[in-house]
């Protein structure tokens, strides 16, 4: 876990270094001694299948994938995380971000593989879309956040009802 960890600070601040990769290229993030690489990738083009296996991986509820496209297509930020190992490619980390393109942004499906987790890549991938975020100028990122992971979105700065503000929802009865 350390390996990973202090590989990705180190390869981190390498990639503040570089210019910005074009939309949808991915950007080598890291790379174990046995020669897999961690990719980002901006690109909305993923295959809804890979993305409903990685969403079923860590049991969350099947949506119909045409509105998983859609929503996919009407977002602001896609930040997806792979894994290459020789020309195989496997999506392991899946995030996007809604947004009013000026003020306010909102994080939404953060999900890494279970295979992957615990090695600080969920950290990685918070991390990587609110560098995007905050590169387009947007001051107010905002998230919902299942109760066993307020901590992990503590630990990268997000506050609960700051100031005593309240999310509110509403559903259709
Ligand atoms: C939440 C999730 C993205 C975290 O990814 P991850 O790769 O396991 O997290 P990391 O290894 O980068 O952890 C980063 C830090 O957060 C901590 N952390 C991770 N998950 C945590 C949790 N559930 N509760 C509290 N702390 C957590 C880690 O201990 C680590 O702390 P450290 O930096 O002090 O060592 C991942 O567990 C996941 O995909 N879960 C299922 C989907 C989900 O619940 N998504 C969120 C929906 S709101």
């Amino acid at each position: 876990m350390g390996f990973w960890k202090s590989l990705f600070t180190a390869s981190d601040a390498a990639a503040a270094s570089r210019p910005a990769q074009p939309e949808g290229q991915a950007a080598p993030v890291m790379t174990t001694n046995s020669g897999t690489r961690i990719f980002f990738s901006t690109d909305r083009e993923i295959d809804l299948y890979e993305l409903e296996e990685l969403c079923d991986a860590v049991g969350w509820s099947r949506r119909p994938l045409r509105k998983v496209k859609k929503a996919i297509q009407h977002s602001f930020l896609v930040v997806s995380m792979w894994e290459q190992r020789g020309a195989q490619r496997r999506l392991i980390g899946f995030s996007r971000a809604t947004s009013d393109h000026a003020f306010n942004a909102t994080i939404w499906d953060v999900v890494v593989h279970p295979d992957f987790q615990g090695k600080g890549l969920g950290k990685a991938l918070m991390k990587q879309v609110i560098k995007k975020l905050r590169s387009e100028d947007i001051s107010n990122i905002t998230l919902f956040a299942d109760p066993q992971v307020v901590e992990f979105y503590r630990h990268l700065g997000f506050m609960s009802d700051p100031e005593g503000i309240k999310g509110m929802f509403w559903y259709p009865d």
